[in-house]
């Protein structure tokens, strides 16, 4: 069959650091649109299934876990726009939707709107966004394009796919939405693509209560039983929203963001030498992201949390087809409704990094006096020196946006 290919490229970029804020207005809040708790549902118990099929494969086991589930299912639904038949059946079956619940025009509009609502945040740098570059030999529906703007603010490109010049072009925009974060996003480009499909999601939050640097250390991490690495690591002493989740054998700590998101980091209880990350991560669900948002208490807590610079690339088309999407990337793949010439899906890939760090500069850190409490209390401290996971999520609907898994700080991609 002709090699007629449609790249499809996610990219997420999470940089948790410090950000110069002006001052904040306070923007009218739209109003959000009831069923929303639907589709967030929706993509968060995606999350995990994604994840769980992530921990599976051989080659990401013991390896540090980073990535954005919403934007992977926000691409999936963006591709059941121009799917039809049996593929179209499998992506939306893959994604989690459930048409009596909600129908695919609801899907789309409640995306757009979580994306309008996103758009409003003030206190954090959050850019999530999406582009189509189309070959200009190519001839998509109209129908179609017109259908990613309007739900998905997608930027179209026409591009010529034969000249190094589009390869160019492509790396600085993604360039430019990740603030320069990322320099070169696409290695290379196959003469013979059609169209590629990229989706960004950018984040850059300033922790509401920051690290001191001064009090940051090398300590141990404890990778596995037999291996260690030092690392730097971020201490604080101070009222912190904590929660012990007795089901999981875990703690939990929620840091957050100025304004409206924030971090779960949460971690195997150590004193119960038989729990690992392991039986966490196969435990925990969307529900417990739930609980935890209700759960949490305020106390004066020691946390422990190591600085991080993670990098992470997935090459999705296994696992999309071990979800039970595996049409789109064969002669199978039904997308008529993008283009009437035939087309297949050759690559998915997802990238995404994380930055955690103190607060950098001089700024806000408080200078804490520290009374310790002498009872005992299983969240006196809450060290983040072992294998933890982490969450970043909205606290307005609990919209899983990062999902991940440290197991060594250190490790090189
Ligand atoms: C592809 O999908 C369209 C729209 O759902 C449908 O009419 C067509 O029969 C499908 N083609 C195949 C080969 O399944
Ligand atoms: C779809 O939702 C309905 C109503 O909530 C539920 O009864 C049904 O089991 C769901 N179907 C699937 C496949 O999850
Ligand atoms: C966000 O940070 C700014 C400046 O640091 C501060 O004035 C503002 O109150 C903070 N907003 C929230 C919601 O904490």
């Amino acid at each position: 069959m002709e090699r007629n290919i449609v790249f499809l490229w996610i990219c997420a970029f999470a940089i948790v650091h410090p950000v110069v804020h002006g001052h904040q207005e306070t923007l009218p809040q739209p109003t959000a649109s009831d069923q929303l708790p639907l589709l967030i549902k929706m993509n968060n118990d995606f999350a995990f299934h994604l994840y769980k099929r992530l921990v599976e494969m051989p080659e990401y086991q013991s390896k540090n876990i980073f990535f954005s589930p919403f934007s992977v299912s926000m691409v999936l639904s963006e591709l059941s726009l121009g799917a039809g038949g049996e593929t179209k059946q499998q992506l939306l079956s893959g994604i989690g939707h459930n048409s009596s619940v909600f129908s695919t025009e609801e899907m789309h509009q409640m995306f757009h709107s979580l994306l309008e609502e996103m758009d409003q945040r003030t206190g954090v740098d959050i850019d999530v966004g999406t582009a189509l570059y189309v070959g200009d030999k190519f001839k998509a529906l109209p129908e179609f394009l017109e259908k990613m703007k309007e739900f998905y603010h997608s930027e179209g490109f026409t591009v010529d796919f034969s000249v190094k010049e589009t390869l160019d072009k492509m790396n600085m925009y993604v360039k430019e939405k990740t603030h320069g974060k990322i320099k070169q996003a696409v290695d290379d480009l196959e003469s013979d693509t059609l169209m590629f499909l990229l989706t960004y999601i950018y984040f850059k939050g300033k922790w509401d209560m920051p690290f001191n640097p001064s009090t940051t250390r090398e300590v141990i991490f404890h990778v596995d039983a037999e291996t260690t690495v030092p690392v730097q690591m971020m201490h604080q002493y101070e009222s912190l929203e904590v929660y012990y989740d007795a089901e999981l054998t875990s703690k939990v700590l929620c840091l957050d963001y100025n304004d409206s998101y924030s971090m779960f980091l949460a971690v195997p209880d150590i004193k119960r030498r038989d729990k690992t990350i392991k039986d966490l991560e196969m435990a925990i669900s969307r529900q417990h992201i739930e609980k935890w948002r209700r759960a949490v208490q305020k106390r004066k807590v020691d946390i422990y949390v190591p600085k991080l610079s993670l990098k992470t690339s997935y090459s999705l088309n296994d696992i999309l087809k071990g979800m039970g999407m595996a049409d789109m990337f064969t002669d199978k793949a039904n997308f008529t409704g993008i283009s009437e010439e035939r087309i297949f899906i050759s690559k998915a890939l997802h990238k995404a990094t994380l930055d955690i760090n103190e607060e950098g500069t001089t700024a806000a850190a408080v200078t804490t006096v520290s009374f310790r409490p002498m009872s005992y209390s299983p969240l006196k401290t809450l060290r983040f020196d072992r294998p933890f996971m982490i969450f970043i999520t909205d606290k307005k609907n609990d919209n899983i946006l990062f999902f991940g898994k440290v197991v060594n700080p250190v490790e090189k991609q």
